[in-house]
């Protein structure tokens, strides 16, 4: 695991903007794993930056989205439909047809998983996943207890992630009980994933994942298994790291590193 350390969140998105384009630049056609929520704002802001002003490519890109809430249609405005069109795919120039997010409103959710892990592995595997982590160290929706080699499917939302992410929504009630999310499995197959966390509030969750055991609990810890695994943090979301000075003193050192 590489433990990155910045500032502010904006260096933060800095630089996992700088891992997509390196990513884009040396194959034009890679899938990418896309991620929703606030912490991948700034990120998606940078690469809009980059395709209007520095030419940045997206047109033989192909995404798969990590989830979606079950029972919003995609026009919802808290739908993850919704949120990656306003925040990414209207501003660059991706082709319709190569976006894939999960369906929240299909008649057959079993059926439907089972397409979205095929057209994964169609396309070619995922060669870069971005994740957030949830306060209760989740990635995705996959919720503590799930299994570390899980798939996608219908997953129950933990009561802490619906406090979470009432703020988006008119009231807790209002926010769905059900997502369809990507498993643990299915992520740890990319070839290599970023984790983004800032603020104070992210602080344990990324300990835990990070020094904590590897535990269904925390399903972030998964990612200790993962042969190419990157956290980019800010200071307030590392805080909690017992072997931040370490992390540091090997990043600085990294540039000599024969
Ligand atoms: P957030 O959500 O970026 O809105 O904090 C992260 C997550 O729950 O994975």
């Amino acid at each position: 695991m590489e433990i990155i350390v910045k500032e502010t969140p904006e260096e933060m998105s800095q630089v996992a903007a700088r891992v997509v384009a390196a990513t884009l630049n040396a194959k034009p056609n890679a899938v990418l794993g896309l991620a929703t929520g606030s912490t991948p704002l700034g990120l998606y802001r940078e690469l809009v930056r980059m395709h209007q002003e520095e030419g940045l490519d997206f047109s033989q890109v192909t995404t798969f989205n990590l989830d979606e809430y079950v029972g919003l249609s995609e026009k919802h405005p808290q739908s993850y439909h919704y949120f990656m069109h306003e925040n990414l795919f209207r501003h660059i120039n991706i082709p319709k047809q190569n976006i894939h997010i999960p369906s929240g409103t299909t008649h057959n959710y079993a059926a439907f998983c089972q397409w979205y892990e095929d057209r994964i592995k169609q396309c070619g595997g995922i060669d870069l996943q971005i994740l957030g982590i949830g306060t209760d160290g989740h990635i995705a929706f996959n919720e503590p207890g799930s299994s570390l080699g899980s798939r996608t499917r219908i997953k129950t939302l933990a009561k802490q992630t619906i406090e979470d992410n009432a703020r988006f929504f008119e009231s807790p009630a209002e926010v769905p009980i059900y997502a369809i999310t990507m498993g643990v499995g299915t992520i740890l197959e990319a070839r290599k994933i970023i984790l983004l966390a800032n603020g104070e509030k992210k602080a344990q969750a990324v300990a835990a994942a990070v020094e904590g055991p590897v535990t269904s609990m925390v399903t972030a810890s998964a990612l200790q298994l993962h042969r190419d695994c990157m956290f980019i943090l800010d200071r307030a979301a590392a805080s909690a790291l017992k072997m931040l000075d370490y992390y540091e003193w090997i990043q600085a050192n990294m540039p000599n590193a024969p």
